[in-house]
């Protein structure tokens, strides 16, 4: 039987960090024996919040970036697809005959764009950012994907690919999948600084390109309960990032319960469950350090397995925009013409 596919992927907005792993990356490793995957680099999707030029000229370095680490965490490129969206032009055609299949007002109501218009200090609702869900979804549909790994602010997206999709299908005959949404268990990761969320513009995280020292620099200037001013006082272990990154990346259990109890109890210090932290992390990161290292040892060789994903993407773009027009009726339209006028010619 042929395997069920998954599409996923990120905007290209430079390194990606310790929240990405949790909040995706992990998922997408896991899931690529057991689905045929294609990630997408979302360049077009930049364009939404910063379409100025400076923000275009660094986009070719920032793709490279992204498929680099998802080559360091794992992501094999004999099994994997991973393409840039900006080179297979039929999305934006796939888009734009989405762009008739949902309204206004149901845009409107997807809280992160919002959110992401507030983020860039944009005021006024441009139409792209409005109609970024429908670009997503004609990412989705493209390769006509079965299931999207996301984190949860991207839920509401698949949602409305999800009712795009259904709504073609009505209208045109069954030809789109109706995706399924899945969330990482883990969901988003805190902040060293112990804000909600780990991002890069807050100066709050940890990257999976850092090297062992500012790894371990990082871990032991980070946040932990304010309230415990020295080691013989109880702590609080829950909603702590310290607790919170030793059960997301340290493997041994009874280490970090060990922790957890002394902690609580005010027997032991931040140093030493911080010094734990840091040798977790590093150990975690060790592998991924060693796989960037192999791609990064052969000049060209990211830019070439971009390449070929993009160009296995576009066979599968053209198949899918060809199938979709056909169900439209769009091609027809063209084609009876432009058969009639051949006709004519060759008389
Ligand atoms: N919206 C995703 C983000 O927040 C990027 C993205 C673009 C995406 N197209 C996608 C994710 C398709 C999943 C599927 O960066």
């Amino acid at each position: 039987m042929e395997k069920k596919r998954i599409l996923t992927g990120d905007r290209p907005t430079g390194k990606l960090h310790l929240g990405h792993y949790v909040g995706s990356l992990k998922n997408r490793v896991r899931l690529q024996d057991e689905y045929e995957c294609f990630f997408i680099i979302a360049d077009l999707h930049t364009l939404t919040t910063k379409p100025e030029k400076e923000h275009i000229e660094a986009l070719a370095d920032n793709v490279r970036s992204a498929a680099l680490d998802y080559l360091a965490c794992g992501i094999d490129p004999q099994k994997s697809v991973i393409y840039l969206q900006s080179a297979v032009p039929e999305v934006i055609e796939l888009s734009l005959y989405f762009q008739n299949l949902i309204t206004v007002p149901r845009l409107s109501r997807v809280p992160s764009l919002k959110e992401m218009a507030q983020g860039a200090g944009i005021e006024e609702m441009p139409f792209g950012l409005l109609g970024y869900p429908v670009l997503q979804a004609a990412d989705i549909l493209l390769p006509r994907a079965h299931l999207v790994p996301v984190g949860k602010d991207n839920v509401a997206h698949v949602e409305v690919t999800r009712e795009i999709a259904r709504r073609f299908n009505y209208l045109y005959g069954e030809t789109f999948p109706v995706p399924d949404v899945l969330v990482s268990e883990y969901g988003s990761l805190v902040g060293t600084d112990g804000n909600a969320k780990m991002s890069k513009s807050l100066n709050n995280a940890i990257f999976l390109s850092d090297d062992e020292k500012t790894v371990t620099k990082r871990v032991m200037s980070m946040y932990t309960d304010p309230k415990r001013v020295s080691a013989d006082i109880p702590g609080t272990v829950e909603g702590n990032p310290v607790f919170q990154y030793h059960d997301a990346f340290n493997p041994d259990k009874a280490e970090v319960e060990d922790l957890k109890a002394r902690y609580r109890a005010g027997k032991v210090g931040d140093v030493e469950v911080k010094e734990k932290l840091a040798r977790a992390l590093n150990a975690f990161l060790d592998p991924i350090r060693e796989r960037r290292a192999h791609y990064e040892a052969q000049t060209g060789l990211v830019d070439e397995i971009i390449y070929d994903g993009t160009m296995r993407m576009r066979e599968e773009a053209r198949t899918t925009l060809s199938l979709a027009k056909k169900a439209m009726g769009m091609s027809a339209v063209w084609n009876r013409i432009s058969r009639k006028a051949q006709e004519m010619k060759k008389k």
